[in-house]
């Protein structure tokens, strides 16, 4: 039979509207672009130049130069956010976490050094003490070695106040406590710091995939990679997300957020149907690492993949996209 042959007669040939790239533009329902993406970036106390996140690759523990000079790529490239977490020296690290509000917390001059150099850049920090304990959970171990709700978010709201004192834009408690959020916008509030903005990490899942990030904030160092399932989400869960994010708005939420993405993109979706707050999805280290890793073997094509694990997030309904690939893309989206 000849290629020629148009013997079925359809009504509906679904082909018509994939035939060019001109007519696949037109019908496109979902894009991404540069003003949705935020680029996660860790900055490196202790001295030595920047240095490799071995798991991560392109990605870099900042110095406070070379982190400046990020920032101003990115700006140039049209991003208009970044995430900013630190690497802290283990000889700085202790069960409680106290270097976390230190003076002389790297993170505190990483924020001034960003904000002084690109004060239009939405600086987005971390409210979690993973990287200052010396356990690395998120915040303080009660005796039973679980962590403990109150006390943690006591020092939360302390690590909060001194981001936003030091120019954060918006705070971002990572650390699903019970309450953080309300406890951070009321001290917040009650600094004068009332346009500070809250984006709560409301759906976060104890999942595989932060393993190359913890190996880059170095909170992983441990022989059995760390369980965290008594505050952070079970993967099982949907309902529990939509709670999550329900009471994280009526605590004074401004933005919330699922994480990881990629494999939560019904998560993503049953948030987006039911909040009225801008979404925000976190494409994890694991998921960057993975994409990276079958490139490197010959198994996946890297950009093919790369775009499309994005565009699967915005499809789903997140408003913005927390990505390490946000720098590498940019040049090629709109703004
Ligand atoms: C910790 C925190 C984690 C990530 C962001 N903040 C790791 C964790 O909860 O163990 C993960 C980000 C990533 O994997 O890219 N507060």
């Amino acid at each position: 039979m000849s290629a020629k042959y148009d013997g079925l007669s359809l009504l509906r040939r679904m082909r018509r509207n994939r035939a060019s790239s001109s007519v696949r533009s037109l019908v496109r329902e979902n894009r991404l672009s540069k003003g949705n993406l935020v680029q996660p970036l860790f900055v490196r106390g202790g001295g030595g130049g920047p240095d490799p996140v071995e798991s991560m690759p392109g990605v870099l523990r900042h110095t406070l130069g070379s982190l400046t000079e990020e920032c101003r790529g990115l700006e140039g490239r049209g991003i208009t956010a970044v995430a900013l977490f630190p690497s802290i020296e283990a000889s700085k690290k202790d069960p409680l976490g106290t270097h976390a509000t230190s003076r002389d917390n790297i993170l505190f001059k990483a924020i001034r050094a960003v904000k002084s150099a690109c004060p239009s850049l939405l600086l987005i920090t971390d409210v979690a003490l993973d990287p200052y304990t010396s356990h690395g959970h998120d915040g303080l171990l009660n005796d039973k070695g679980d962590v403990d709700n109150d006390s943690t978010v006591v020092a939360l709201r302390k690590l909060a106040l001194a981001q936003a004192q030091a120019g954060a834009d918006v705070v971002a408690p990572s650390d699903m406590m019970d309450g953080r959020v309300r406890a951070i916008r009321e001290c917040l509030d009650g600094e004068g710091l009332s346009q500070t903005s809250i984006l709560a990490y409301a759906a976060k899942y104890a999942s595989g995939y932060y393993g190359p990030f913890r190996d880059a904030v170095k909170s992983g160092a441990h022989a059995a990679p760390l369980d965290k399932r008594t505050y952070q989400m079970d993967p099982s869960n949907v309902r529990e997300a939509l709670l999550e994010v329900k009471l994280d708005e009526e605590e004074g939420a401004d933005m919330v957020m699922v994480k990881p993405a990629g494999p939560y993109l019904d998560v993503i979706r049953a948030v987006r149907e039911t909040t009225l707050l801008p979404l925000a999805a976190y494409q994890v280290s694991g998921e960057y690492a993975q994409i990276h890793a079958a490139a490197r073997l010959g198994w996946l094509d890297y950009a093919t993949t790369r775009d499309e694990s994005l565009l699967a997030i915005k499809r789903a309904g997140a408003d913005m996209i927390f990505t390490y690939f946000a720098s590498e893309v940019a040049d090629s989206l709109p703004q």
